[in-house]
């Protein structure tokens, strides 16, 4: 069974001792059979998180927010994908955050996308509109977010996207693209399910709503 994937990005949020307040909150959660949950802490927490939910059994996948475009070497303040593969099998490419505020292009995101393939690790790869989904060839095992950035809940005016644009995108999007697509963009558990129900659609992205445990659980309850 294709599991539907609910991601939690948890940006640059979270200390050790919240994390662990957060995971200590799913010990006894009962996961639905059909959901598989991703976290992607900040890089400072990989190892920590790891550690503890193997240590606690507990079924979350794990992932990193970045990759650097380099493999290890002379770059100061960059994580390889070898530096992740240690704890993680995912990473996230592209957010809008880091186009916007780091400058990534299209360029630079090709270049993270074929190193964490490199090191087998799963790209997830954010795309905010199908003209930018084309200007990429997408490796078969690679997950897109169609996530606008204007659906950002923490962006200026930002507002979850119409559940009709993203059934008019998936419905483009499937045609020509084989991977899976997930939806990102102000989830939350009143919304999420007008977003799964949506034909292509295999999960979400969830900011704002995934850094507290008792909203991201209402979010895989409701999936
Ligand atoms: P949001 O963030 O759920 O707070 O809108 C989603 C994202 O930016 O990945």
């Amino acid at each position: 069974m294709n599991k539907t994937l609910i991601v939690a990005n948890w940006k640059s949020n979270m200390t050790k001792s919240e994390a662990k307040s957060w995971f200590e909150e799913f010990s006894s959660f009962e996961f639905p059979q059909n959901i598989q949950a991703l976290i992607l802490p900040p890089f400072t927490l990989l190892d920590f998180v790891s550690s503890f939910v193997s240590g606690h059994s507990l079924s979350f996948k794990l992932g990193a927010q970045n990759i650097s475009q380099f493999d290890q070497g002379a770059y100061t303040g960059e994580i390889a994908a070898s530096q992740i593969k240690e704890f993680a099998e995912y990473v996230l490419i592209g957010h809008s955050e880091r186009r916007q505020n780091f400058g990534e292009t299209t360029e630079v995101i090709k270049h993270k996308m074929e190193k964490a393939l490199a090191d087998s690790l799963i790209p997830i790869v954010c795309i905010s509109n199908f003209d930018e989904a084309r200007s990429f060839e997408f490796a078969k095992s690679a997950i897109l977010v169609y996530e606008p950035p204007s659906a950002i809940s923490t962006n200026s005016l930002g507002k979850p996207e119409d559940p009709e644009i993203v059934r008019d995108f998936a419905e483009k999007f499937t045609a020509t693209f084989q991977n899976s697509l997930i939806y990102g963009g102000s989830v939350n558990s009143e919304n999420i399910k007008s977003y799964l129900g949506i034909p292509g659609i295999s999960g979400a992205l969830v900011g704002s709503e995934s850094l507290l445990a008792s909203s991201f659980s209402d979010i895989i309850k409701n999936a």
